[in-house]
């Protein structure tokens, strides 16, 4: 059960998301493809749009929601859930997919599982795929918070994981 404190700090949140969304309709309101600029910057601003804002930006612009879940799910770029604390960019461009990206990103998935499982921490990371990032030559590369990691194999997985978790 939420206290009179935290149920505050959760209104006046709502306020300023409300605000700043309002703000975001009122930059795009006359230009042309607004819908997908006013998604971009409501996703600089939070991280992510969540329900919340998507439903406040129906409110304002008139647009339907079922729209603006087209454009959002439409777009891998758009999230719909808050960032995890770490980026695990596994990149599937064509060098990195024939040396073995599929089987980074699915030792990846399987470690957050394992994590998952064990209690947690798995929140922690995000996982996303990335077309080519210009390392090829480092085939197969993952990019972790903005680091690229090249030449890798599933086996090495386990220890980027265990790195970040301890930073
Ligand atoms: S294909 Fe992965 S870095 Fe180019």
């Amino acid at each position: 059960m939420q206290t009179q404190t935290e149920l505050g700090k959760l209104l006046e949140w709502v306020e300023i998301m409300r605000g700043r969304i309002r703000e975001i309709v009122r930059e795009w309101a006359d230009q042309e493809g607004n819908l997908i600029m006013m998604l971009h910057a409501i996703q600089n601003e939070f991280g992510y749009i969540s329900r919340g804002a998507a439903g406040e930006l129906a409110k304002e612009t008139g647009i339907s929601m079922a729209r603006i879940y087209e454009v959002i799910t439409f777009y891998h770029y758009f999230r719909v859930t808050p960032p995890g604390k770490h980026t695990l960019q596994v990149c599937m461009g064509t060098a990195c997919y024939l040396k073995g990206a599929a089987a980074l990103h699915k030792e990846l998935e399987r470690q957050l599982g394992i994590l998952a499982a064990a209690g947690g921490g798995h929140d922690e990371f995000q996982l996303e795929t990335v077309r080519c990032i210009g390392c090829c030559g480092m085939a197969p590369a993952v990019v972790v918070d903005a680091e690229t990691h090249g030449r890798l194999c599933p086996g090495d997985m386990a220890q980027i994981l265990h790195q970040k978790q301890k930073a």
